[in-house]
């Protein structure tokens, strides 16, 4: 079927819910994420309110984000929470030693995070430190958010201005313990694991969703031995970690300029995390067949050179189409897996990574990927409707991939969602929609598209990639005929 491309979508089945979880994010103090990019403190003149930055504040309400996870990252294992509660002025600080050795003064902390969550209406997930943290002082962090009767912490709490408790769901039991947070064997954190989780406690009215710190990318062993050694009632998530890198992590290539191969390159390893959450979850059935712990996928990206000239642990990378495929595919793949990952994390919201957002002093820019989120929402909490794809492949030099990848989705109200990706960069592709169980009424779609798949939005151009609308389709009973544009991303709704 070389040249043809056929889309069939099963629109009466399906019983598996995407879980909203799946298009979360993650802010750590790192760069320019928190400092100049959420918070800029009240005392600044980049227009704010109580110190969080209006202009980023308000993209985020517009993206429905439905959890933000912080403190980190690698900083939540050298994260010590009280130095970020009481009097700013009085706040010790810090060396953040994981990013560019800059001072922390801690003017941001548990309340400045926890109400800023709560004024963009997201879910907040904290990881507490394992790896430089005692037992006791995670145990007293979630008495400090959580706990609404007269206890230390929680009288604390209040002296400190706050009422009433948080009541927070997420939380995470250290990061990336096997490395930065704290080079541990799994069989070490596992029993740390337990340790830590046993007086991680549920309070009344809030009651914990807790997550295991899991394998870097293809460490299987690792989830086969946290699996084995944590009882399955004292952990509902366990993490995973997946970055797209090009060329090698020593020599990884630039955010905006490559060449064709290298594009492929990307896209191709992005599109690895299929087969990656495939093992882990095999693994994962051995122990949890009914899939009971979820698999938090809570970093995952694209990670590049940073721009020239920038302090080189700040992390600072620009983002192009590229990204926006690597966007659209891991997302098309995360809600296929939906029954197992029940949240995922881009890495990083501002300025950090393939992040949604980058600013410059009082100035902001969307990027490629905070579009595709955007493009994406209708798939949140909608549930997962089979569907079979039959496509073109696109290749250069030693690197091919699909050139389409598709999810397919059926919102409560029953309008059907279909995103499509074609990644290929110059070629418009015939495609043919099959929808299967449903009387078709009228369909509407938008696009993320560009000139070229390394085309960005700037600081002086700032919508070269923005999502429109698309009418460029023919719907003619049950069938749906169109050219997907060349280098775009599409979301067909189909009442
Ligand atoms: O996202 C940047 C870093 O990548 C995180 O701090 C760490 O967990 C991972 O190695």
């Amino acid at each position: 079927l070389v040249g043809q491309n056929k889309l069939i979508v099963n629109t009466d089945q399906g019983h598996i819910t995407i879980n909203r979880h799946i298009y979360g994010h993650f802010a750590e103090h790192l760069g320019r994420n928190i400092y100049g990019g959420i918070w800029v403190g009240p005392n600044s003149s980049i227009p704010n309110e109580d110190g969080y930055r209006l202009d980023v504040m308000q993209a985020l309400i517009d993206l429905e984000i439905p959890n933000l996870r912080w403190p980190g990252g690698c900083f939540a294992d050298e994260y010590h929470w009280t130095d970020g509660i009481g009097d700013p002025a009085q706040r010790p600080k810090m060396v953040n030693t994981h990013w560019g050795g800059v001072t922390e003064d801690n003017s941001f902390g548990t309340h400045e995070f926890l109400n800023f969550a709560k004024r963009i209406g997201t879910e907040p997930y904290i990881t507490g430190n394992v790896g430089s943290g005692s037992v006791e002082e995670m145990s007293k962090w979630i008495e400090y958010i959580n706990f609404d009767g007269v206890s230390p912490m929680a009288d604390l709490r209040r002296r400190n201005g706050q009422e009433e408790p948080w009541n927070i769901k997420y939380w995470g039991v250290g990061n990336e313990s096997w490395g930065c947070g704290g080079h541990m064997t799994p069989e070490y954190y596992a029993n740390e694991y337990r340790r830590y989780a046993t007086f991680a406690r549920d309070y009344p009215g809030s009651k914990l969703y807790k997550i295991a710190g899991g394998a870097n990318d293809w460490d299987l062993n690792w989830t086969e031995v946290l699996m084995k050694n944590i009882p399955l009632n004292m952990m509902d998530g366990l993490s995973l970690h997946y970055y797209t890198v090009t060329g090698t992590w020593e020599n990884k290539g630039k955010a905006t300029e490559f060449t064709k191969e290298e594009y492929l390159e990307t896209l191709r390893k992005a599109a690895r995390v299929d087969e990656l959450i495939t093992k882990h979850s095999t693994i994962m059935d051995m122990y949890d067949p009914e899939k009971k712990v979820g698999i938090i996928l809570d970093e995952w990206g694209t990670w590049f050179q940073v721009e020239p000239g920038t302090n080189p642990g700040f992390l600072y990378q620009q983002n192009t189409m590229r990204d926006a495929h690597v966007a659209a595919i891991s997302l098309n793949i995360f809600n296929k897996h939906a029954e197992r990952v029940h949240m995922a994390n881009l890495a990083q919201t501002v300025n950090v990574l393939q992040a949604i957002i980058l600013t410059s002093e009082d100035d902001m820019i969307l990027t490629p990927t905070y579009h595709v989120f955007d493009l994406y929402k209708p798939h949140k909490d909608a549930t997962l409707v089979p569907h079979h794809l039959v496509t073109e492949n696109v290749a250069f030099g030693q690197e091919q991939l699909e050139a389409l990848h598709v999810s397919s989705s059926k919102s409560s109200d029953g309008t059907v969602n279909i995103s499509i990706a074609n990644i290929h960069p110059d070629k418009n592709l015939p495609l043919e929609i099959d929808l299967r169980g449903m009387q078709a009424k009228g369909a509407t779609a938008e696009i993320v598209t560009a000139p070229s798949v390394d085309s960005y939005n700037s600081f002086t151009s700032k919508e070269v990639v923005k999502k429109s609308s698309f009418k460029d389709f023919k719907l003619k009973s049950n069938q749906l005929n169109l050219s997907v544009p060349a280098n775009s991303v599409l979301m067909i709704r189909v009442k």
